[in-house]
């Protein structure tokens, strides 16, 4: 078996063609991030790009769908599915990340190190609906997503790097006390 055969794609062509057309072009890690937005929301598919097993999520945590990764490494597709409630912990990432809702809402919090990286403050949060798409890059990628909904809540993310070799597209996790935002 050729590691290309061994590659699961799950993903419509059409997408999978527009991300790495977006990828060759090499930009920088912000640029691409912003180059493979415009092309998920123009490519983005409906959550029954999920089985309907998947699409149900699971009780104990949210479950990450790997449908594509791309046979040189540049580019991962998943699609993560949340059952109301369910959270990431307080992350940042090792790439480029990209996302699009399929169905449901995430709320989305953002954090910045303070006290020389002893603890994080809340420096925003934004509630993303299903058809928006959204994309980052390190630095300054500091953030935790959760179900903000009462149905289960299905996205796909692209990320910058083949995450069947990483493992995660998480560089870190933050355990660490969160100041209480200041009166204003
Ligand atoms: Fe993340």
């Amino acid at each position: 078996m050729t590691a290309a055969s061994a590659v699961r794609t799950r993903c419509p062509d059409g997408l999978v063609v527009a991300i790495r057309d977006a990828t060759a072009q090499h930009a920088d890690w912000q640029q691409t991030a912003a180059l493979v937005a415009e092309q998920l929301r123009a490519h983005l598919p409906g959550p029954e790009i999920l089985t309907r097993a998947e699409r149900a999520g699971d009780p104990d945590s949210y479950v990450c769908h790997l449908l594509h990764t791309e046979p040189d490494g540049s580019f991962s597709v998943c699609a993560l599915v949340w059952r109301p409630g369910q959270l990431t912990p307080i992350h940042d990432h090792v790439t480029w990340c990209v996302f699009g809702v399929l169905q449901g809402a995430e709320y989305e919090e953002l954090y910045a190190l303070r006290d020389g990286g002893a603890c994080l403050e809340g420096v925003g949060s934004s509630v993303n609906e299903v058809g928006e798409v959204g994309g980052f890059a390190p630095p300054g990628d500091i953030h935790r997503v959760r179900n903000c909904g009462d149905g289960v809540a299905i996205s796909l993310h692209v990320y910058g790097a083949d995450i069947t070799r990483l493992g995660s597209s998480v560089r870190r996790i933050y355990d660490l006390p969160v100041l209480a935002p200041s009166a204003s």
